[in-house]
């Protein structure tokens, strides 16, 4: 057990939500106990979109690691780093964008995305960096720098991992060797949980509930949740599948026995919504407590934030560098 090695990252986006702890996170925690685990925050590649916004850069990375640390990701057995405290993933990146065709890059449909995202926020005149067209290499030297077998990312990241592969192929075909896995996705369950209003849960939409939220936000949040839209008054009966956010939360966050509790006395009228909500709070609010006081911890402890994120990243490079020194040897450099 544990000898196959995994790598993940995410942006440094600041305090994460709901949607980050059900769909990625709860994840990284259950696969950290199977595989030699290694968390990264991408903050080279937030600068791939935000190089010109970088005021909150440090805390946004500081706040995602207390995110991971309260929710469950033990730095004892994973190694948790800052991937520009790696600088070896910087010259693999370069190796690995040399043996990359550049319509590899171009017909990568996540970029395509993001570049189309970055031109409505910034107009038709928004230049698409060279920066962000290495994403996918950069992405690929993040993965390929430890050899990863495994990488669990959403559906969205799939196209990534197979260019990650692709060069991975190439560069054993062009240096004669057998040196780099071709690492396969593990994916996320995909984003569970939708916001508040019904839609998809985001920073950017004002609906989400964050990880960091204190129990009276998150009670007040969730009072907000949209419910049977249909439904007038209290004892009116109601419709649970056509509550869109409310009863949705209750079957991601509450047993079995419970949700089928709901559902009857919504159906019979037995439940004003406000009080559904305002139990669905409590519940929620109970699950987080032992996060929420484990978050209060490294909040207060800012040095042992500070502490696992340099001796992770210390401990990322030592196997950074012995891969990289086969990668010089095989490229034949000096
Ligand atoms: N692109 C990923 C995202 O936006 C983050 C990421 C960067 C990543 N490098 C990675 C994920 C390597 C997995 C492996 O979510
Ligand atoms: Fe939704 Fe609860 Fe209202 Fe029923 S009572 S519509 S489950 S919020």
């Amino acid at each position: 057990m544990r000898n196959k090695r995994i790598v993940s990252g995410m942006r440094p986006t600041g305090k994460l939500h709901l949607g980050h702890y059900l769909g990625v996170i709860q994840n990284w925690v259950e696969l950290q106990k199977k595989y030699e685990s290694f968390f990264f925050v991408a903050d080279w590649h937030a600068l791939t979109t935000k190089y010109d916004k970088t005021e909150n850069l440090k805390n946004d990375v500081v706040d995602v690691v207390i995110d991971w640390l309260s929710c469950g990701i033990d730095p004892e057995i994973s190694t948790i780093y800052v991937q520009s405290l790696v600088p070896e993933i910087a010259e693999l990146n370069i190796y690995l964008g040399m043996v990359t065709p550049q319509n590899w890059v171009e017909r990568d449909p996540t970029l395509k995305d993001m570049a189309k995202i970055l031109r409505t926020k910034e107009g038709a005149n928004s230049q698409i960096s060279y920066g962000l067209m290495g994403y996918p290499v950069l992405m690929s030297a993040d993965i390929m720098m430890f050899n990863s077998s495994y990488v669990p990312v959403g559906i969205d990241q799939v196209a990534h991992i197979e260019i990650t592969r692709d060069i991975a192929r190439r560069f054993n075909n062009i240096y004669k060797c057998d040196f780099f896995n071709e690492p396969e996705p593990i994916l996320n369950h995909c984003s569970l949980i939708c916001g508040l209003d019904g839609n998809k849960m985001g920073k950017s939409f004002q609906n989400d509930i964050k990880i960091s939220d204190s129990a009276e936000v998150t009670a007040k949040k969730v009072m907000s949740a949209i419910t049977d839209r249909s439904r007038m008054r209290k004892d009116d009966p109601g419709h649970p599948d056509e509550c869109e956010v409310a009863f949705k939360y209750w079957e991601i966050f509450a047993d079995k026995e419970q949700v089928e509790k709901v559902r009857c006395e919504c159906e019979k009228g037995l439940r004003g919504c406000a009080d559904c909500k305002r139990q669905l709070g409590a519940l929620i609010n109970e699950k987080f407590a032992p996060i929420r006081e484990k978050r209060a911890y490294y909040e207060a402890h800012p040095e042992i934030v500070h502490k696992i994120i340099k001796e992770g990243s210390e401990k990322a490079r030592v196997e950074a560098q012995k891969v990289l020194k086969q990668v010089r040897e095989l490229v034949n450099m000096y």
